[in-house]
């Protein structure tokens, strides 16, 4: 089966750390996010994937080559971002595969732990259009829902309210035919959950709804991003791709953690990055060169390439960019991020407020 992968995105939730890297390649559990989806995406059959890129284009192929994790690789890049449709539309130009195939769309900021092949099967003894993985969540007025009759078949995509008719949410997965890509307009900017769903249902085409509520996370916040990754450690969500087995802490080649320092909660420590006697460091994702010195805290929190932590320092659901130093005693909390070049002074801050 081929698949085409969306990594087109600019991941503006995720600044500064999309900054100089695209959501779809940020370090997460030791490898490039994407490397978890390819080596997913081949255990479930895939052999061909074509990637929509748009932003930063040319780090893709730069990251992944021609073949990786089994798969091999096709990049098509848009001139101008296309939208979710638009660049399906797009990417679609190199695929291989006949008419009535169907072919795998997956969001590059997904983790997901869903029976993937259930999802074809069921696409294909509906004979349906699109079949779209749906999840179920406990506070459905945060999304868009998409309710379903007693036969599976999506019956409407509702934007946003606070009294949702369902529970199930888009989780951005979606098995099309390909004859149903190709009705997309082609060079035009398209939403599929705004434009190509609702206008399929309308024209009476089959739009299924898979519906499982296995592991499921959109990486596109910090606070996500941090958990992703630590649930992969963790091995809450188990990845082929993942460079060692679960536990509490991964350390990359080249990184120092003092015997003397509290490293756990699913923490990445990455090339080269070192965590000094006295510290403790949960739950977090520490990206290569990272550095906290002696007695410091970092909870929840991303340090990005060569950040620095001083003595003492308390971080608490921070994003630090690369090269970002927070000198020691200060206290951050509550969402803070810091763009690279920011150098905070000793004491400077103590609880900055929501940023
Ligand atoms: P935010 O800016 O933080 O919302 O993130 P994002 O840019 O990734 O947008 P969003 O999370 O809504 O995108 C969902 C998926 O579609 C991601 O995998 C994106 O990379 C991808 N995507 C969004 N827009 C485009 C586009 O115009 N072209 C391509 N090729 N991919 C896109």
């Amino acid at each position: 089966m081929e698949a085409i992968l969306l990594v087109g995105g600019q991941g503006t939730r995720l600044r500064p750390l999309t900054i100089s890297t695209p959501k779809p390649l940020l370090p997460t559990a030791g490898v490039a996010f994407l490397a978890h989806q390819l080596a997913r995406a081949r255990s479930v059959g895939v052999t061909r994937i074509v990637f929509a890129t748009s932003y930063r284009a040319e780090m893709f192929e730069a990251a992944f080559g021609t073949h990786a994790h089994g798969v091999d690789l096709a990049y098509v890049t848009e001139d101008e971002p296309l939208g979710t449709g638009g660049a399906i539309r797009n990417a679609a130009t190199a695929l291989t595969c006949g008419p009535d195939e169907p072919v795998l769309i997956l969001n590059g900021d997904i983790l997901s732990g869903h029976d993937v092949r259930a999802q074809v099967d069921l696409h294909e003894k509906a004979g349906a259009a699109v079949t779209l993985h749906l999840t179920e969540v406990d506070d459905p007025s945060r999304f868009g829902c998409v309710p379903t009759d007693g036969e599976g078949r999506v019956t409407a995509f509702l934007e946003k309210t606070p009294n949702p008719v369902t529970n199930q949410i888009n989780a951005g997965c979606y098995v099309f035919r390909r004859s149903a890509i190709d009705s997309i307009a082609p060079g035009e900017v398209v939403s599929v959950e705004r434009e190509t769903f609702p206008g399929l249902i309308a024209s009476g085409a089959p739009v299924m709804g898979y519906v499982e509520s296995a592991y499921w996370l959109d990486v596109g916040t910090p606070e996500a991003f941090v958990q992703g990754s630590r649930d992969l450690v963790l091995g809450a969500i188990a990845s082929p791709a993942m460079p060692g087995e679960p536990g509490e802490r991964l350390c990359l080649e080249g990184a120092i953690v003092s015997p003397g320092a509290v490293v756990r909660g699913g923490t990445t420590v990455g090339r080269g990055a070192e965590i000094e006697a006295g510290a403790t460091v949960l739950g977090s994702v520490l990206q290569d060169g990272a550095f906290v010195a002696e007695g410091a805290t970092v909870r929840d929190s991303v340090l990005g390439r060569g950040a620095r932590v001083g003595a003492g320092a308390v971080l608490d659901g921070v994003v630090l960019g690369d090269g970002v130093s927070v000198g020691p005693g200060n206290e951050l909390k509550n969402g803070l991020r810091l763009w690279p070049g920011i150098t905070l002074p000793p004491t400077a801050v103590r609880f900055s407020a929501d940023a």
